[in-house]
């Protein structure tokens, strides 16, 4: 074997209430990285395509390329390894795009590399590719891209990472006007401390959201789907937020939230048959505000990333 392609699906971080700690993938698109053996050692970011030009090709910026070496640092190995990066996700939009190319990245080499680590060992490294990208080496994005589902990050130090529960029949509608916002833009609006009142909110909030997970209690998800902390500051941030909010929720909608850190805006719902009236609803008040929006529906991806091809 002397290649691999391997994809990662995109991601919605934080589902409201779980600033920096739930998050759970997509089927509906994601990044595709294949890894190459090369014959003299280091990496090379060789192609990049989907971006129109504005990825980094440098080993030290590029998120596919601080994945695989953080990996290889680990490992103690000096390969010669080439990163082929196709993107199937916007830059700038909160779908988790540098997570799913550094998670698409490590699937492939540590395949091509004959399986070193199991799958959640490659967390760390993932997040290392998060840090040089938007500052924070959070990891709401890259867990579910690389593990599928629904998951939980309890805790970073040391890392426990926990699998929910993903009741049948929920299913996410994502709406992405057409702006960018950087991650570390959302992040620099936020406050450093938070309140006795709002920490009591939120927790009472995220152990809602994950009962409600795991009892198939779809009301529920969607009384959890509540965010004191982040959505305030942000939605100052993208247009239309409250009204698109309210809206969505009058067509159906269980709730609706920021998908990581913006702009794209998730909306979850009990089966498909609301989707079209949730984002016909969304999408006249974006036309109201003269804003474009690209509109998505999936159910969650439970698988993760995956091997497409070796040759
Ligand atoms: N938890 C991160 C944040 C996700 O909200 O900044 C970024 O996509």
């Amino acid at each position: 074997m002397n290649s691999v392609k391997a994809f990662a699906p995109a991601t919605v971080a934080n589902v409201s209430c779980g600033f920096d700690i739930l998050g759970f993938a997509i089927d509906a698109m994601g990044d595709q990285v294949e890894v190459r053996d090369r014959n003299q050692p280091g990496l090379v970011v060789v192609s990049i395509e989907g971006d129109e030009g504005r990825l980094p090709y440098e080993v030290e910026k590029n998120t596919c390329a601080v994945a695989i070496q953080a990996m290889l640092d680990e490992l103690g190995k000096e390969v010669g390894l080439e990163i082929y990066l196709k993107k199937g996700l916007p830059l700038g939009s909160g779908m988790g795009s540098s997570a799913a190319s550094a998670v698409a990245a490590l699937v492939a080499a540590n395949r091509l590399l004959g399986e070193p680590f199991e799958k959640k060992q490659l967390l760390p490294f993932a997040m290392q590719a998060e840090k040089v990208a938007c500052g924070a080496g959070h990891a709401d994005n890259v867990a579910p891209s690389l593990l599928g589902g629904f998951v939980l990050i309890r805790d970073y130090h040391p890392l426990d990472v926990i699998k929910l529960h993903v009741p049948e029949g929920l299913f996410c509608t994502l709406l992405h006007p057409h702006f960018e916002l950087k991650t570390a833009d959302s992040r620099s609006v936020l406050r450093d401390t938070v309140s006795l009142k709002h920490s009591t909110i939120q927790s009472g909030n995220v152990a809602g959201l994950v009962a409600g997970l795991f009892q198939e209690d779809f009301d529920l998800i969607g009384r959890s789907l509540r965010d004191v902390i982040a959505e305030p500051y942000r939605a100052t941030l993208i247009p239309g937020f409250y009204e698109v909010k309210e809206a969505v929720k009058s067509a159906g909608a269980l709730g609706m939230g920021i998908s990581g850190s913006g702009p794209t805006l998730f909306a979850l719902s009990k089966g498909k048959e609301t989707v079209q009236t949730i984002i016909d609803a969304a999408q006249q008040v974006y036309d109201s505000i003269g804003l474009g929006v690209d509109a998505y529906h999936s159910a969650i991806n439970t698988q993760g990333a995956f091997v497409i091809e070796e040759n």
